[in-house]
Order: C-alpha cells, then structure tokens, then sequence
C-alpha cells in the first residue's frame, strides 16, 4: 500500500522517534508498505516518521546513483533503532531534497564519513561505516528519526530566502507531486 508523504510544516517531522521491538504491530507490513511508497515516489530513502509513524525506522536503495557514486550499486538497506556512533570531522557539501519538501533543493554541509550501529529488517543488528553518497543518505534519513529536516542545517539567510516557498508547502500551498498529508494547523510555527 502507497502511504502519504508528510509535508513540511507538519508535526510528525519535528518529533524524536521511539526505539521499536520485535512485538512492534503489523512489522512486515508496515515494511513492505514503506518500500513501496519510497519506490512509487522515487525517493532513494524514505524514514518512518515521513508517513507519519515515529519510530526509528527508515529505508534507502542508492543504486540509481551507481553510475555517478560507484559505492552505491545495490546498496539497498533497512535501518531499525539506528544509532549513530561516529561523525567525521570533515565536512563536504552536497545536494540534497527531501520527499517532505518537494521542488526544492540544496547544497547541505555535512560529515563525510559515519559510523552506525543499526538493525536490520530480520532484526540482526550491524555496526558500518559508511562515506560519500552512503553517508550522505544515511545522515539525511536519520535527521528525520531526531525531528530534523534538511533545510535545518541551511545558514540562516538561505533559509530566509526560501521561507516563502517553505510556507506554500506548510500551508498546502502546492500541486503535490504525490499523496501528502499537511499539517492541521496552518498557523503552525516553522
Ligand atoms: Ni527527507
């Protein structure tokens, strides 16, 4: 089943997500469904709480950038109670959007390499270390389980100079290029 994506602006991406087990309702389910929205919206990753779930779960499949990103062919990985364990100190840019903030797009400043300790789908857990586009993705993604988004680590005046966009999309403000849930008080504080 194909799940709206929730929009900027919406509570649900500003929360920090609770750790799950392996009794948590409906899992594969839940799953399968995440998949397939991330794979019908043509997201290369996709985070629970961006279908309006706050669990610390979310997926990836970086293999349409295999030809630009070599380490990322066939890379395809669930991520369950992920905890991040070490952050470079360097930091490189890169472009990001986000299934949340449709049409926009942005270079984000970030660490270049991660260490993650992370369980899978079949509940065995991992430790990795991950660089480039990998890392790139998994910092993205993982924002979203601590109520972060992107746009968050733009310098202020960046920031100021999207605000009008950010408040179309808060405010349903825009064609939706798939299903969306916004947030039910348009008053809300970004
Ligand atoms: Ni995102």
């Amino acid at each position: 089943m194909i799940l709206p994506i929730v929009a900027y602006g919406h509570p649900a991406l500003r929360k920090v997500s609770e750790e799950i087990d392996q009794d948590y309702p409906e899992f594969k389910k839940f799953m399968e469904d995440l998949w397939e929205t991330m794979y019908e919206t043509d997201g290369v990753g996709l985070a629970a709480p961006q279908v309006n779930r706050n669990i610390r779960v979310f997926v990836i499949d970086a293999d349409v950038f295999k030809e630009k990103y070599p380490e990322a062919e066939g890379v395809r990985k669930a991520f369950i109670n992920p905890e991040m364990i070490e952050r470079s100190d360097d930091e490189v840019f890169h472009n990001e959007g986000c299934l949340s903030i449709p049409a926009i797009h942005e270079d984000i400043e970030r660490p270049s390499k991660i260490r993650i300790n992370y369980l899978d789908e079949d509940w065995n857990e991992h430790e990795e270390e991950f660089e480039g586009i990998m890392a790139r993705i998994i910092q993205h993604e993982y924002d979203h389980l601590e109520g972060k988004v992107f746009v968050d680590h733009l310098p202020g005046i960046r920031k100021m100079m999207l605000r009008s966009k950010l408040n179309d999309i808060a405010k349903a403000k825009i064609d939706p290029p798939y299903r969306m849930i916004f947030a039910p008080n348009k008053k809300i504080k970004l």
